[in-house]
C-alpha cells in the first residue's frame, strides 16, 4: 500500500467536502439485507485507519453486527449507544462518554460508537418530532470541534429508509450502494435511490448518493458474470452505471473469518484476495474524490 500517495490524494479532496465537519461522513446503504454493508464499513474502517487517517465508525443498525465486529460487548449494562444519541427525553451524551476509543488494539486511530437494539424505540419515540431527520447531523455539529478530530465518519445502517437511517443518509457526504450478485440486490438498490430522491428533495439535499459497490463475486459462476454484463451494459441499470466502481469484491471465506476474529481483513490476512480487493476499492473511492 503507498500510504503517502493515499495521503496526498486526500488531502487534495479536503476542500471539496461539502458537509458540515473537516472530516467526511460516508454511509452505507441499500434495501436488500446480508449484502455486505457491514462487512464493508468495518474493513474500509480497518484500512484507512491503518493508513493512518483518524476513523470513527457508528453503528446504526439496531442488529448491532458492526459492535459485534468491533469485539464491543453489547450487553454493557452502561454502555451508551446510538440509541442515546436519539433518545431526546434524556440529556444527549457527551462525545467522549459516547465513543470508544480504539477498541481494536491494533488500530489505535479507529474509534466506535456502538449500535443498540433499542434502535427500534427510537423509530416510535421521534417519529412525530420536528426535524426528526436531522437530529444525527446536528448532534455532529453541536460537537464539532470534537469530530472534525476524524478523517472519516463511517455509518453502517440496516436494510431499510427507517427515520434513523434518514438520519445518517441525511449528515452524509456520501452514501454507497451495496449488492450482492443477484437481481434482488439490484433491485434494492435502485428502490432505494427512488426513495431516497423522494425523502432528501422534501430536505432540500443535494443528491449524496455517489457509489455502487459489487460485492460477493464468485469467478467460478457463470451467473455472476452475467450479472456484472448486466450491470456494465444493460439499458436497465444505465442510472447505476456513473456510480458503480470498477473494482469488484469476491467472495472470500477469509472475509467471515475476519469478523468472527473481530479483527478488520488487513489484519487478519494482509495477502488475502478479499484484502487486495478492498484495498483496491479504497484506492480507487479516493482516485473518484469519494473518500
Ligand atoms: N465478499 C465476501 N466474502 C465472504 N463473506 C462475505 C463477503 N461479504 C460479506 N460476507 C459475509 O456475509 C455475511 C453478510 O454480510 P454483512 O453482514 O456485511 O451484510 P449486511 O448487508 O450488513 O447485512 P444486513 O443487511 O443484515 O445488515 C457476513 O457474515 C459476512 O461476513
Ligand atoms: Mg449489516
Amino acid at each position: 500500500m503507498h500510504q503517502s500517495n493515499r495521503k496526498s490524494v486526500r488531502a487534495s479532496n479536503r476542500e471539496s467536502t461539502g458537509g458540515f465537519l473537516m472530516g467526511k461522513i460516508i454511509t452505507f446503504g441499500t434495501l436488500k439485507g446480508g449484502v455486505g454493508k457491514t462487512m464493508l464499513c468495518f474493513n474500509i474502517g480497518g484500512i484507512l485507519s491503518q493508513l493512518g487517517y483518524r476513523v470513527l465508525v457508528i453503528d446504526s443498525d439496531l442488529q448491532g453486527n458492526l459492535t459485534n465486529n468491533m469485539g464491543i460487548d453489547r450487553t454493557q449494562p452502561d454502555l451508551l449507544t446510538t440509541y442515546d444519541v436519539y433518545n431526546l427525553e434524556e440529556a444527549q451524551p457527551e462525545p467522549d462518554q459516547l465513543v470508544i476509543k480504539s477498541p481494536i488494539d491494533r488500530l489505535p486511530l479507529l474509534d466506535m460508537i456502538a449500535g443498540s437494539i433499542f434502535l427500534h424505540k427510537s423509530e416510535l419515540k421521534i417519529a412525530s418530532v420536528a426535524g426528526r431527520e436531522q437530529i444525527l447531523s446536528n448532534y455532529l455539529s453541536d460537537h464539532k470541534a470534537f469530530f472534525d478530530q476524524y478523517d472519516y465518519i463511517l455509518i453502517d445502517t440496516n436494510p431499510s429508509m427507517s427515520i434513523v437511517n434518514q438520519n445518517a443518509f441525511l449528515a452524509s457526504d456520501a452514501i454507497l450502494l451495496v449488492s450482492d450478485v443477484s437481481m434482488n440486490a439490484i433491485e434494492g438498490a435502485q428502490l432505494f435511490i427512488a426513495l431516497w430522491e423522494e425523502a432528501r428533495k422534501r430536505l432540500r439535499r443535494e443528491d449524496n448518493i455517489k457509489g455502487f459497490i459489487v460485492n460477493d463475486f464468485d469467478s467460478r459462476n457463470k451467473l455472476s458474470a452475467d450479472y456484472l454484463e448486466y450491470l456494465r451494459t444493460s439499458p436497465d441499470t444505465e442510472d447505476l452505471r456513473p456510480i458503480l466502481f470498477e473494482t469488484v469484491i469476491p467472495r472470500n471465506v477469509r472475509i467471515t473469518e475476519s469478523e468472527l476474529a473481530a479483527v478488520p481483513i488487513s489484519i487478519y490476512d494482509l495477502r488475502s484476495k478479499g484484502c487486495d480487493a478492498i484495498a483496491s476499492l479504497v484506492d480507487e473511492m479516493l482516485a473518484r474524490g469519494v473518500l
